[in-house]
């Protein structure tokens, strides 16, 4: 009776166990769940995308780059992020200097640089900008998923970068 009733009980304990790492904070936790949300498996949040964008994007250079970035500057950020994610590709094709952007990173970022800075896609024309994405799947489709259906984007839109000039 004894060992039947551990047979039952050592399941459901992994499972509180499991689903405790996850709801009470703890550092082993809030790493599983950054990890999950690197790939993609849970949202992001506008104010994670925000700090993975400052976080991720000021590894090489300061974030002035970004903040101070503009319609007359460039491509937007649709295309920089996804350029910076093909650099650090390169980058690290002899050794892992800095961690890959993920698909669901690239995404949250650019909407976070959008949102905080500006989006100028509509001046480049949707084809102009597909081919700058160089076949870049998630980033393709962001591109064609309208600004007001990009919850992080739509959610940061009255927002702005402090020491940046949103247009
Ligand atoms: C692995 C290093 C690295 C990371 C990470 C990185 N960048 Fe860059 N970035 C560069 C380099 C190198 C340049 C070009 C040289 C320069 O201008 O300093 C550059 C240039 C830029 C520019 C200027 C482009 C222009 O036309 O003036 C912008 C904007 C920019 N990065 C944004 C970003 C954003 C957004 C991210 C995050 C998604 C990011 N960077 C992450 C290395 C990096």
């Amino acid at each position: 009776m004894k060992r039947v009733w551990w047979i039952l009980a050592l399941p459901l304990a992994l499972v509180v166990a499991a689903v405790g790492m996850l709801v009470v904070p703890n550092p082993l936790g809030a790493k599983v769940l950054a990890e999950a949300k690197y790939r993609g498996l849970v949202a992001y949040t506008p104010d994670e995308a925000v700090t993975i964008a400052y976080t991720r994007c000021s590894g090489c250079h300061g974030a002035e780059k970004m903040l101070k970035y503009c319609a007359r500057c460039g491509p937007p950020f649709i295309v920089v992020t996804q350029s910076m994610k093909k650099y650090v590709e390169l980058t690290n094709q002899k050794h892992e200097t800095v961690r890959p952007f993920s698909d669901s990173e690239a995404v949250a970022i650019t909407q976070a640089w959008n949102g905080l800075i500006g989006n100028w896609e509509a001046g480049w024309g949707e084809k102009n900008l597909r081919r700058l994405l160089q076949g870049d799947v998630a980033l393709t489709r962001l591109l064609e998923t309208p600004a007001d259906a990009r919850p992080i984007e739509l959610a940061l839109k009255n927002k702005s970068a402090p020491g940046s000039y949103p247009e």
